[in-house]
This record gives structure tokens, sequence and C-alpha cells, in this order.
């Protein structure tokens, strides 16, 4: 069923669960996903970044999500927009039919991200379309905005982790939905040059300055060292690669109460093991299924882990309800703490 994410954070916040947020790039992607989620019975929020707008072409994107939902009517499902930077993008992803959307300006300084950040929640609240945004720099490289490698953005952490003083300002201002926010990870395969540590005590303290405004992990791939050394062992080279560990993660979302994280990387490792697999093993294999398939076996297995992780797994039929519960969009219904 398509919904919005309020029901699942309306849930999850204080619920001791976390919201998978996976990126969906392909039709092997977003079978896996999906299947795993129907196989747990958990929510889910499919997540699609430009480049997966323009690698896929949206319109074919639509329709394989949109069979997704036709074919799993039990599993809630979020369409969102991962990493929007425009208001013109934001408005695009509404028309298509998103259910949420990310406004991304935490590369800008903090009065311009709040002046994009609350137009684009006036643009999507009137459409019936939530809004997630983010404050702190994350490390690695948020699509097309460059940052610092793991090893400058380690050296200098704590003044690029969100404050929390400025994130309930930033609340305050913009009435979002959900608060990306940097405590510790970054995207891609290469999180930590050192010790792989979050901030928790960040997040507890952005928890309080902002109560009842759920907050977002980005970055929080865990890497597998068994999918690294697949990948590896077949040819591939991928050194040093390091993820975020599953019990920072799982603890993070049970015990300091994030609501959303987003996986990516893992994914992208899963897919690349099988095939490099098979092609390594199988020289005459030729057939796109028979290494895609695998490929998508792995996902599906990988998702399912993370979603016992997570806590999310047998939460569907309570976000359903509670979906069906809130009916109509009036008006406050958006704002979860975030006063405007
Ligand atoms: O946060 C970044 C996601 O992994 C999306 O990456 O822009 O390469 O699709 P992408
Ligand atoms: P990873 O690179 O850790 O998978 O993060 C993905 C992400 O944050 C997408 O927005
Ligand atoms: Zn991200």
């Amino acid at each position: 069923m398509l919904m919005t994410t309020k029901p699942m954070y309306d849930l999850a916040y204080g619920g001791g669960f976390g919201v998978g947020a996976f990126n969906v790039n392909n039709m092997e992607i977003a079978q896996a996903v999906v299947e795993a989620c129907a196989e747990e019975k958990s929510p889910v929020i499919l997540q699609i970044s430009k480049g997966a707008r323009k690698y896929a072409n949206i319109r074919f994107l639509r329709k394989i999500i949109d069979a997704c939902v036709e074919e799993y009517p039990d599993i809630p499902i979020a369409i969102h927009c991962d990493h929007g930077d425009t208001e013109d993008l934001i408005r695009q992803c509404i028309a298509d039919g998103y259910t949420s959307v990310m406004i991304d300006g935490s590369h800008h300084e903090f009065d311009e991200n709040v002046a994009l950040t609350k137009q684009a929640v006036r643009v999507a609240h009137a459409a019936g379309v939530v809004v997630e945004a983010e404050l702190g720099m994350l490390g690695g490289i948020e699509e097309d905005v460059v940052g610092l490698s793991a090893e400058e953005y380690e050296k200098n952490i704590e003044q690029f982790l969100t404050d929390p003083e400025e994130a309930r300002e930033f609340a305050r201002l913009t009435s979002i939905d959900s608060l990306a926010v940097a405590i510790g990870t970054s995207h891609g395969a290469y999180k930590f040059k050192h010790e792989a540590k979050l901030a928790f005590d960040r997040i507890e303290q952005i928890m309080k300055t902002c109560p009842g405004l759920p907050l977002v992990m980005h970055g929080s791939s865990s890497v597998p060292q068994e999918l690294v050394s697949l990948i590896n062992d077949h040819g591939g080279k991928l050194d040093n690669a390091k993820g975020v560990p599953e019990d920072q993660i799982a603890s993070a979302v049970r015990k300091y109460g994030v609501c959303k994280v987003n996986i990516d990387t893992d994914l992208r490792l899963a897919m690349t093991a099988k095939i490099r697999e098979v092609f390594a093993t199988k020289p005459d294999e030729f057939d796109p299924r028979h290494y895609l398939g695998p490929g998508r076996d792995e996902i599906r297995r990988l998702v399912k882990r993370k979603l016992e992780m997570l806590n999310v797994a047998g939460r569907a039929e309570q976000v359903v309800n509670r979906w069906k519960k809130l009916g109509e969009p009036l008006p406050g219904y958006y704002c979860q703490g975030a006063t405007a």
C-alpha cells in the first residue's frame, strides 16, 4: 500500500524500531527489497536519487514501483526522493507521485538551507507529501556535492556533526517532518579510516532539543566484509572498505530512537559480489538472468537481515492501520514537534 512516511514514523518514534530506506535503481533491486519486506512483513521506504531518475528514466522506475505496490498490497511503501537539491526537482518528484521528498540544503549556509527547505515544505505539504531535510555535514560524497575525504572528515568530526541548538531552530523555522543528522556516518564503502564509532551522545542531545521530530541516519551501510571478500576474491579491488557496524545501527534505532536508516552501498556490494562470482566461476555464462538473478537473491537476503537489525520486521499491519486511521491530511497533520 502506497503511503507517506508519517504513519511509519509515528510508530517508530519511541517505538524502538527504525524504517529501512533502500535506494532503487532498477527492477532487480526493487523486487529484491520489496520481496524481503513482504517476507518479513515490514514497512519500507523506496528511495530514488537524482542519479537513479536519470539512469533508469523515472517513468520506468515509477512503473516498477507501482508493480511492487500492486504485487504486495499489505506492505506499506513510501516513495522518497533521496537528496533532492532544488525546488524544481521536488516539484517533479511530487508530480511523479512520490509520497515523501528530501530537500538537502546541508551544503548551504544555515539561512539559505532554511529558505530552500521552507519553500520545499510549502510546496510538498500543499500536495500531501512529507519532507525530510538535512543539517550538518556527512563525509564522502553526497550526490553532486563533494564533501571531504574520510581522513579529513574523521580528523575534524566535531565541527561537522549536527549542532543540537541549530537543529531546534531549523525545525522551528521550517516545519519539516524529519531531519537527517550528521552523527559520524558517511556515504559509500569507505566510512572510517580508524575506529568505526557513531556519536550517540549527539543523537541524544538532538532528541532533547527536537522532541517529537523523527531523525534520519544517512550513510548507514555496514559494508559486510563477506561481500567485500567475495568481490576481492573474484577480481575486485575494494581495499580497506569499512562500514558502520550493525550493532551500532541497531543501538541508534532501538536505544537512541533514530526512525529512518538509509542503505544503498550494501545493496550495490551484494549485487556486485554475486555477479563477479558468477563471471569468475562460470566464464561461459552469458544469460543476464543467470547473474542478475543471483544478485537479486543476495540483495533479498541482505535486506531481510537489515529488517531484523532495525527491529522493523512484523510491523506492516500496525503501519497500515495507523495510515487508515490518519485519513485525509488536515492542518498540522505533518508537524511532529516542529512548530512553525
Ligand atoms: O546517498 C547517496 C545514494 O547512495 C545515492 O547515490 O546518487 O549514486 O544514486 P547515487
Ligand atoms: P550508504 O552509502 O551508506 O549506503 O548510504 C546511502 C544513503 O545515505 C542514501 O541517501
Ligand atoms: Zn544519503
